[in-house]
């Protein structure tokens, strides 16, 4: 069984339930196991052992935040080299679809040295700035993580 993990942040729970979603997706597949974390853990998480990760976000003032950047750069250091990954986003403005995601998935490239880039991200509308996450997303995020699973 392979070993993914979801690294998330989230100032109201939108991005954190689409992580848990894209988990749920990965593991209905039966190819691997998958550990949802905040960005607060990260550090503290070994993630050799990991065959796959996955960064997500919400968007905030067209970027995506520091703390999922900051989570990256981390990861990088600790053994996520030619690992597959991919990343995620949640976003409000129509205009910003996958802006963020897309921001993560250049850090993923810039930092995590030969890296398997899953491309493009997910990226979910949230209806309000607290959410709620727009109905379809959900189904949405769970076939992205059957998808991701099938290319561990
Ligand atoms: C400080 C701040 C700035 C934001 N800026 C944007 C933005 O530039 N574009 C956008 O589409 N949504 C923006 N939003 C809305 C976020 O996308 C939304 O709050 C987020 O996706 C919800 O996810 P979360 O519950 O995981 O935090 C902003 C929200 C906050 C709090």
């Amino acid at each position: 069984m392979k070993k993914v993990v979801v690294v998330f942040d989230s100032s109201y729970g939108n991005t954190e339930k689409l992580g848990r979603e894209i988990a749920a997706g990965i593991e209905e597949t039966g190819l691997a196991e998958c550990k949802v974390i905040n960005i607060a853990d990260v550090e503290a998480e070994d993630l050799s052992g990991y065959d796959g990760a996955l960064f997500g976000g919400p968007i905030h003032a067209f970027r995506a935040t520091r703390g999922i950047k900051g989570a990256v750069k981390n990861a990088a250091k600790k053994g996520l080299q030619a690992k597959l990954v991919a990343s995620f986003d949640t976003y409000q403005a129509p205009g910003h679809v996958g802006k963020a995601a897309k921001q993560i998935e250049d850090e993923l490239k810039k930092k995590v040295s030969g890296a398997k880039v899953f491309s493009p991200g997910m990226s979910a509308l949230v209806l309000g700035r607290e959410g709620p996450l727009k109905d379809d997303e959900l189904p949405k995020a769970r076939e992205f993580g059957k998808k991701f699973a099938a290319e561990l």
